[in-house]
């Protein structure tokens, strides 16, 4: 990648921990009497999940993230998006991010789909003009049929990745991240969402994808870094001729 490229996102020695919680010893009368102190003991050891990571993301590129279970990734993805901080070093992120995080994240299990559609385009930043002009594309997207006007608690984990994505690709994002969230879609869900992704990839936004698919993330990526335990271990960059 050219230097002087923009650079959108810029990880400077991230470190995050989350707090390790012990069993209750001493049984739950002795925990609520001495409960300060319990507590803080409970608290007391730290896991650390992203030790030292580094690495520059520049505008328009597709970047993967691989590596094993529990290696952090979804960690590195939850500081890109804002919804943790780190415990340690620098997140910049710069644009408007669309995220797609875990399964249902952001969803409200009693509201329908479409009311969680509208809900969670605001919270991405719509106006309540925007996501009712573009409420209906949304909603042809997803493909859900009558379910949209059902409880998303009655939705399958595949209806729920493709309201997800299509609420995320309809705000019009300078940055998309993509966690792992299609391999639950089916075939010809995942064949519309990487032709939409394609298209992204033209008009210059940046992507972030974790995916445990590495033909999937060869085919797709410019630039894969491979994360383990929390380090990054490895950069691939795939070897893409023409024909
Ligand atoms: N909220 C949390 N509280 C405590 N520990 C957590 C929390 N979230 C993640 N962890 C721990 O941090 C480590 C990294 O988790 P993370 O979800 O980032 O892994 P991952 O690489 O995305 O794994 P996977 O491939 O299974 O999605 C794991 O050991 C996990 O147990
Ligand atoms: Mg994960």
């Amino acid at each position: 990648m050219d230097s002087n490229q923009e650079k959108v996102i810029i990880f400077e020695d991230v470190w995050k921990y989350y707090p390790l919680y012990h069993e209750i010893t001493g049984g739950i009368k002795m925990f609520l009497i001495n409960m300060p102190k319990a507590i803080k003991r409970m608290r007391g050891n730290k896991f650390w999940a992203v030790n030292g990571v580094s690495f520059e993301i520049y505008k328009g590129e597709s970047f993967g993230i691989m590596g094993p279970n529990g290696s952090g990734k979804s960690t590195i993805m939850s500081m890109i998006a804002g919804v943790i901080k780190p415990s340690r070093g620098k997140v910049s992120v710069f644009g408007r991010v669309a995220p797609l995080l875990e399964l249902g994240a952001g969803f409200h299990p009693e509201l329908t789909g479409r009311e969680n559609a509208m809900l969670n385009g605001i919270l991405l930043g719509l106006t309540k003009k925007e996501i009712t002009s573009k409420i209906d594309e949304i909603l042809e997207f997803a493909g859900l049929g009558e379910f949209i006007d059902q409880p998303i608690r009655t939705y399958s984990s595949g209806m729920m990745a493709r309201l997800g994505f299509s609420v995320a690709i309809h705000i019009d994002p300078d940055i998309l991240l993509v966690d792992e969230i299609l391999a639950v879609g089916d075939e010809s869900f995942r064949k519309k969402c990487f032709a939409k992704m394609e298209d992204f990839k033209r008009q210059g936004v940046t992507i972030v994808l974790i995916s445990h698919d590495r033909v999937t993330m060869e085919s797709f990526c410019d630039r894969i870094i491979e994360i383990k335990e929390g380090k990054e271990v490895d950069t691939i960059v795939p070897n893409k001729n023409p024909q």
